[in-house]
């Protein structure tokens, strides 16, 4: 059977690594005998927002509710739209709609990228930032009150349901449980957050009652900030709330090096809606339409999106033919700019399909 993919390229670079991503996939999944049926959209981008003045139709969720997967570029282009308005007018819209409650970001040093961090080699920093995507601080629930005066009050409520911490808590312990070092670590703040966070860690304590086999520690945030750069090395599975896994998922993709490679995924894991599978960077206006933006986020992204699918040895394989080529370093292989080399986005894009057909 083939899965359906919907492809929506988006703005600015998401243009331009989008079909370099596809290239990769494809040789991929001819490789491994599988069927992928795309359909490109249009929608979520600056163009559309220019013709219709939405950034989607209306009909967007009957549209994508059909797809296996939605393989996204990036959304925002400032000079035409304001950045709220096509966030919340998309990406947003994709995320809560299809209850993508699951924000993975794997951080992994690559061969032949330099860390910012002095003295790390590859193979010392692997691990994954697990964020809870749908709730938390990220609430609407709030308001202000006397505004203009001197009593002028705001207000903006966390919210942690039993059902919204246990399911993404389970999904971090799962996966865990499944990788060799079998190691999580959950981010708190407790000692100053004294309602939501320690509700947080109870629950953490509940559910690990169920994975004996997991090692556990917790960190505060702010310890857990300092070790990432610290220590990078000591992480294998790290589960946040909405805000500290939003930081904690641009802090650790940062101590790897370049934004350009780092992939991320929202993940329905019960399937009953498609997940998104996006490049961590954004449409790059400074670069975009130059032909150099590095595509190894999006390529990545097409990993993560076939082990969702079912097929690991394909994921694994692809991702291998990525280590290949960056191994060989900006004089053996096109690497873009931002790696050092000279290459450029279909250069590295036709290089890692071709790594991934002879390997
Ligand atoms: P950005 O990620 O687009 O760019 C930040 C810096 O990293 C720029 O200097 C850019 O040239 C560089 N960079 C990014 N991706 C690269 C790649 N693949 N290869 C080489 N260099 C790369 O973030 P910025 O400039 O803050 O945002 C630009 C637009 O993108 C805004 O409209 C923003 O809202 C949007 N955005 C969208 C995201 C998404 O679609 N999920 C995520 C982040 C930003
Ligand atoms: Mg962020």
């Amino acid at each position: 059977t083939a899965h359906r993919i919907a492809v929506i390229p988006g703005d600015g670079i998401g243009t331009e690594v989008v079909p370099a991503g596809l290239e990769a996939l494809q040789a991929t999944a001819d490789r491994f005998g599988l069927r992928l049926h795309l359909d490109t959209f249009g929608f979520a981008s600056a163009a559309y927002w220019q013709r219709h003045g939405t950034m989607l139709p209306a009909d967007w969720e009957q549209t994508l509710r059909g797809y296996d997967a939605i393989y996204f570029g990036a959304v925002g282009w400032p000079a035409v739209v304001p950045d709220h308005v096509s966030l919340w007018g998309s990406l947003l819209q994709f995320r809560r709609t299809f209850d993508q409650y699951v924000n993975l970001r794997p951080c992994r040093l690559m061969p032949g990228v330099r860390s910012p961090l002095a003295g790390r080699e590859p193979g010392d920093i692997d691990f994954v930032v697990v964020r809870e995507n749908t709730e938390g601080e990220y609430s609407s629930v709030g308001g202000r009150v006397f505004e203009g005066t001197d009593r002028e009050t705001v207000l903006q409520e966390t919210i942690m349901t039993r059902v919204g911490v246990d399911r993404v808590l389970r999904y971090a312990f799962d996966l865990a449980a499944r990788r060799p070092a079998r190691h999580l670590t959950s981010a708190t703040k407790s000692n100053g957050i004294s309602i939501s966070m320690p509700y947080w860690d109870e629950r953490v304590a509940a559910t690990a009652g169920r994975y004996p086999g997991v090692r556990l520690d917790k960190y505060h945030i702010d310890a857990l900030a300092a070790q990432f750069v610290l220590h990078p090395d000591r992480f294998d599975v790290v589960v946040a709330s909405n805000l500290f896994g939003d930081i904690l998922s641009d802090l650790g993709p940062a101590c790897t090096g370049t934004l350009g490679i780092a992939p991320s995924a929202n993940i329905n894991p019960e399937r009953d809606h498609p997940s998104l599978f996006e490049p961590v960077h954004g449409s790059a206006p400074d670069i975009a339409g130059k032909g150099i933006a590095n595509p190894v986020g999006q390529i990545w992204c097409g990993s993560m999106m076939l082990e969702h699918l079912g097929h690991p040895e394909a994921a694994a394989h692809l991702l291998g033919a990525v280590e290949d080529v960056l191994a060989l370093g900006p004089r053996g292989a096109p690497l873009t700019p931002d790696l050092h080399g000279t290459g450029t986005t279909a250069e590295l894009g036709h290089a890692i399909a071709e790594r991934v057909r002879e390997r």
